[in-house]
């Protein structure tokens, strides 16, 4: 029988780099994509199309698009506002990921709009993105906890993830952006938007500020959840969100998963060249929770 898909996006060029203290130029920026697309990410997400005040290490997002679009991976880039739609649909990107917290104060910080304007904004563009053929994928970010706000009603996300879906969307992401979720919270949240929207289209995006990327990303799997984000090597943070660390690393998901039995398409000898690669570009990764049994496997077999 056929193994169960997982679909992993490697988010490491765009929330693993955007915070790093090291920024890294547009060719090392589209080198790390292409060793990504060469260990068989089915997904990634290339950089961001932001203001560049706002955001330096994701400046020339454009040069990095026009490099790296010709694989076969479902490029994704991220964006906060009409401008930002604009310069990605002129660089060909087929898909753009919108932040939208689930707090006030986030979005007034992330992208100086408030919640009820930015999700007004995100639905006109959800719409174009339908009229342009590009894929427009709403991300409720802070959807367990905000650093600024605390606790978040699921209420709060649910409300906002219904005015996603009335407007067109496919799919909604659920991102726990500090990483503050544990799995009792991820179950609790994800089965209530399952039953509201569907389990095919919601995806989750979790960060390992706790160590607990993996034990939410399997509570949530429990549930039915396929779709996943993760950053080679647990590189992340956000510049705008204080306490934010590293994503859950994807060759922690890639173990976690593949163990199961599930079928991530991932290449594990070019995810590892992925991670060294990571780490030789930063300085300032240690690969994620597997990283070193994952070498040692490598390394016996090679044996
Ligand atoms: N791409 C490039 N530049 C942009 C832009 C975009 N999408 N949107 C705005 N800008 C530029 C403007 O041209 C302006 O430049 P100038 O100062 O040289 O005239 C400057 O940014 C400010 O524009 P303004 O419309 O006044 O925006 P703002 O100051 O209210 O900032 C954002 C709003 C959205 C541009 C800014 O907060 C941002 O880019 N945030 C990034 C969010 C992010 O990536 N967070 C991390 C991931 S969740
Ligand atoms: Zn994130």
């Amino acid at each position: 029988m056929a193994k169960e898909k997982i679909i992993i996006t490697d988010v490491g060029p765009r929330d693993g780099l955007q915070n790093q203290a090291k920024i890294l130029t547009p060719g090392e920026r589209i080198q790390l994509i292409n060793a990504l697309v060469a260990a068989k990410l089915p997904a990634v997400e290339i950089g961001s199309f932001v203001s560049p005040k706002a955001v330096p290490a994701m400046a020339g997002t454009d040069e990095v698009a026009a490099a790296v679009l010709s694989g076969n991976a479902y490029f994704s880039a991220l964006i906060a506002n009409q401008k930002g739609y604009d310069a990605a649909k002129a660089a060909g990107v087929r898909a753009v990921n919108l932040p939208i917290a689930a707090s006030n104060i986030m979005n007034e910080k992330n992208v100086r709009m408030p919640t009820d304007q930015l999700v007004a904004t995100t639905c006109e563009i959800i719409a174009q993105g339908k009229a342009d053929g590009i894929d427009a994928i709403p991300y409720v970010a802070t959807a367990w906890e905000c650093p600024f706000e605390g606790i978040i009603a699921e209420k709060t996300v649910i409300d906002i993830a219904a005015k996603f879906f009335a407007a067109g969307a496919k799919t909604v992401v659920l991102a726990d952006t500090i990483g503050a979720a544990n799995p009792a919270m991820v179950k609790s949240l994800v089965s209530k938007m399952i039953a509201e929207f569907g389990v095919a289209n919601i995806a989750c995006h979790f960060h390992d500020t706790r160590g607990f990327g993996v034990a939410d990303a399997f509570a949530a799997a429990e549930l039915g959840i396929r779709k996943f984000d993760a950053s080679i090597g647990g590189l992340g943070g956000c510049p705008f969100a204080p306490g934010a660390t590293g994503n859950v690393a994807t060759e922690d998901l890639y173990v976690l998963f593949s163990q199961m039995g599930f079928d991530t398409g991932i290449d594990v000898a070019k995810l590892l060249d992925a991670v060294q690669l990571a780490k030789e570009l930063t300085g300032n990764c240690d690969g994620g929770g597997s990283y070193k049994w994952l070498k040692r496997q490598q390394e016996k077999a090679a044996a």
